[in-house]
């Protein structure tokens, strides 16, 4: 198993089992699942005594207070103690909800991701973020604390979808594009069928723990990590209205080709980045960007009134903090 080691806890490459956590320390141990992860993933976890299972219906407009209600009813029927164990078994949802729960359950008890999806094993799982959606905001109400442990095994991505698969993968073309130019050249060497797994999810994990590592909390450093997601979310957000909703990695690639045009880049590398995209991944219509601007200045990240953008100024280089009026998009 491949450690990469973050600022209190670890991510374990390539095993599922608990072998690196002290699991006999819990009192009580609850893992988090949804109908998918029950019937496809759950079977392949080691069985664990003293345990139980909280299922939650799949899907993003799952994502809100009721459930996190519905968890603490359940984790308070069972008497669990501040020394249990809550384990988030499946996709962002799961591991951005189950980690709030957690960590505000009795003021806060030991979490561990297993992320099942690409997106969360490369992205969510990651990083300390935790949270919910509030009425139609992404995100809106959360904190940032560390999961115990993250477990990564690439098992779980057979019964994934192919579209979810390249939903996630948007993720790791974002990690190569503001931060590593030779994954970059070997996303574009490698066609995307043949990609090792296991590599490239390690690539993109220790890209991703690099940049939160220097700056936790998102005041610096961190921002870089929303390259194409100010765009994204919005196009997201546009989808959702419409009662059409799309997947978020579809939406940060649209967010990337949008965010790539406004970055400080030559017009080959521009190209570049939108033909690998565009020759690569089916995706829906990009909507105008006048359809756009209410979601945009929306975005929490907004500074006096402007759209704060994280744009590339070479490949494999980021800057942050790049403010546009709508006016000038
Ligand atoms: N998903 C971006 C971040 O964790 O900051």
């Amino acid at each position: 198993m491949k450690e990469i080691k973050s600022s209190d806890y670890s991510v374990w490459i390539g095993d599922h089992s608990f072998s690196k956590l002290n699991i006999s320390a819990y009192s009580k141990i609850a893992i988090l699942v949804d109908e998918n992860t029950k019937r496809y993933c759950f079977p392949k976890l080691q069985k664990l005594e003293n345990s139980i299972v909280i299922e939650i219906k799949s899907g993003e407009e799952y994502k809100n207070i009721n459930t996190c209600n519905f968890i603490w009813e359940q984790l308070t029927e069972h008497n669990f103690d501040r020394n249990s164990l809550l384990i988030n078994l499946g996709g962002g949802v799961i591991g951005d909800m189950g980690g709030l729960c957690a960590s505000t359950y009795k003021r806060g008890i030991d979490f561990v991701q297993i992320p099942t999806t690409l997106l969360s094993m490369v992205d969510a799982s990651s990083g300390g973020k935790v949270g919910i959606n509030f009425n139609q905001f992404k995100n809106h109400i959360g904190l940032f604390n560390n999961p115990k442990a993250v477990f990564i095994s690439i098992d779980f991505l057979e019964s994934l979808p192919e579209n979810q698969l390249k939903s996630g993968f948007a993720e790791v073309v974002k990690h190569a594009l503001i931060s590593d130019n030779s994954l970059w050249k070997r996303l574009l060497s490698i066609p995307f069928v043949d990609l090792d797994w296991e590599d490239i999810i390690e690539t993109s994990v220790h890209i991703k723990n690099k940049i939160f590592s220097a700056d936790p909390f998102e005041k610096g450093e961190r921002k870089k990590l929303n390259f194409g997601h100010t765009f994204g979310h919005a196009i997201e957000s546009y989808y959702l209205e419409k009662g059409t909703p799309i997947l978020h990695g579809e939406a940060v690639f649209m967010g990337m080709i949008l965010e790539t045009e406004i970055s400080h880049l030559s017009e080959t590398d521009k190209n570049e980045i939108k033909n690998y995209i565009l020759s690569n991944f089916a995706l829906p219509y990009t909507p105008k960007k006048y359809n756009l601007h209410k979601f945009l200045i929306n975005d929490k990240k907004n500074q006096s009134g402007k759209i704060n953008f994280s744009l590339l100024n070479k490949i494999g280089n980021c800057t942050i903090d790049n403010l546009f009026s709508t006016d000038e998009l």
